[in-house]
């Protein structure tokens, strides 16, 4: 496995491996089965395998996490060679972002919405980093989490509007035996918040099942959802969304399927899980 953090060595690998089909996984490290995930089915996929690992602090408020945002990068390597990677990326703030740097990808009404809304320069971030990602590695295939949903919106997004030439892989969300979203945050939550965290993914599964049941009126679901996550006094609610899976706008009645999504907050870590009602 090819460990660098110059750009020029993953040009280098990337045209010493023309025309193979090159599956990406972007992280920002401190991986769990979740990243291993998306980096399996690149894997399955796609003749080579690249993963990048770098905390980018363009997509971090300066209100945020970055500087208590976990790592460990031995044991991320270590996981990614037991999984056969065959280049991890891990460039330095300075190469990705060198003095004069001044450029951003913006999808502009998408990233508004939902996270947006919260985080205003969050996904500007993202997709700035993400279109420099793909430019450094060229892959065929790149590989984002469901749990991240309004990512893999605005990157598809990106993507389509700069005629990008690669397809986005979307992969399920893995969960923690009792339900919650592995996340890298998690260990970051106090024993007690850990024990109370598994109250979303029990509130999203409640609510989808009122919405089977018939249930189609975005508000009644909404404020069921809530309902439930009140039962929990450790839990500080940011938003429950029920909206529109592409145009991330809210509904109002559900006519085909929707995108359930909430925030939540236990002490400063803010989880986020999602559920397509469909
Ligand atoms: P990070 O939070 O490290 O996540 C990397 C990828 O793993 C994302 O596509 C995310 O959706 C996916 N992922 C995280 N938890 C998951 C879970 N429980 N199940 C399935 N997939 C999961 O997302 C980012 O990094 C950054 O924004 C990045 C795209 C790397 C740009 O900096």
């Amino acid at each position: 496995m090819i460990v660098t953090g110059q750009i020029s060595q993953v040009r280098a690998f990337r045209s010493h491996h023309t025309p193979a089909q090159i599956g990406f996984v972007p992280t920002m490290g401190y991986l769990h089965e979740g990243h291993l995930s998306l980096v399996q089915q690149a894997k399955e996929e796609n003749d080579v395998v690249v993963v990048s690992i770098f905390v980018n602090p363009t997509q971090f408020a300066p209100t945020e996490d970055l500087e208590t945002y976990p790592h460990n990068l031995e044991r991320d390597l270590q996981l990614l060679a037991e999984l056969k990677v065959d280049l991890v990326f891990n460039p330095d703030t300075v190469t990705m972002y060198p003095p004069g740097f001044q450029t951003i990808v913006l999808v502009e009404q998408l990233s508004t919405a939902l996270e947006g809304r919260t985080r205003p320069s969050h996904f500007q971030g993202v997709t700035t980093v993400v279109a420099k990602l793909f430019n450094i590695v060229q892959p065929t295939r790149a590989y984002f989490g469901q749990k991240d949903a309004q990512q893999c919106v605005v990157i598809k997004r990106m993507v389509g509007d700069l005629d990008l030439d690669l397809e986005i892989v979307v992969c399920p969300i893995v969960r923690e035996h009792d339900g919650l979203a592995m996340s890298s945050r998690n260990v970051r939550l106090a024993e007690k918040d850990r024990a109370a965290a598994p109250i979303i993914s029990h509130a999203l599964l409640k609510t989808a099942e009122l919405y089977t049941g018939g249930e189609r009126s975005c508000e009644n679901l909404r404020q069921f959802m809530l309902g439930l996550l009140a039962t929990e006094s450790r839990a500080r609610v940011d938003y429950v969304s029920v909206a529109d899976p592409q145009s991330l706008e809210e509904l109002v009645t559900i006519e085909n399927e929707a995108l359930l999504s909430t925030a939540v907050y236990f002490g400063d870590v803010r989880l986020i899980d999602n559920l397509l009602l469909a």
